[in-house]
């Protein structure tokens, strides 16, 4: 008798088991999707925005809009940091990271589209 229950448990135990197991794989994998998703857009963009040839006068004045509030409006600095030389300190992904992700509150993340982005990037690289 007792064996036969336990046997019965057994089996409840292995279908709870079977279930936890694929319903914890199948979120394992909507998150994998959705993160190679992400990963890939991220990628595309920063790819499109680097082959393009911006304009630092473009760059410039949009800069004047968004980043002098924080950065200055020769980019020496305010509440966020001096932005002179930033291209010898960062490489140009990893200032579209900064610009588009906002990690690094409170700088907020912008959404920029690639051809403004590199107008950003140029007028950057035109500061000494
Ligand atoms: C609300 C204020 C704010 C605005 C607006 C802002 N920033 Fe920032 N930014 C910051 C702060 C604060 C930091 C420093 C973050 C840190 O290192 O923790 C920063 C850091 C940076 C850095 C990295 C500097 C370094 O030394 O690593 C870059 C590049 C930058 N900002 C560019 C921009 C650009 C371009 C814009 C406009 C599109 C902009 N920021 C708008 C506040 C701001």
């Amino acid at each position: 008798m007792s064996t036969s229950s336990s046997t019965a448990a057994e089996r409840d135990f292995k279908r709870d088991f079977l279930k936890i197991f694929f319903v914890a794989f199948g979120v394992l994998l909507i998150c994998f999707s959705i993160f190679s998703v992400n990963h890939h857009e991220n990628n595309k963009y920063i790819i499109e925005t680097l082959e393009l040839n911006g304009s630092a006068e473009e760059g410039d004045a949009l800069f004047k809009i968004n980043c002098v509030g924080c950065h200055g409006i020769t980019a020496r600095g305010l509440v966020g940091p001096d932005l002179h030389s930033i291209t010898q300190r960062l490489n140009d992904k990893e200032i579209i990271k900064q610009v588009t992700g906002g990690l690094t509150p409170p700088m907020p993340s912008f959404e920029i589209d690639p051809v403004n982005m590199s107008n950003l990037l140029k007028y950057l690289h035109s500061l000494e």
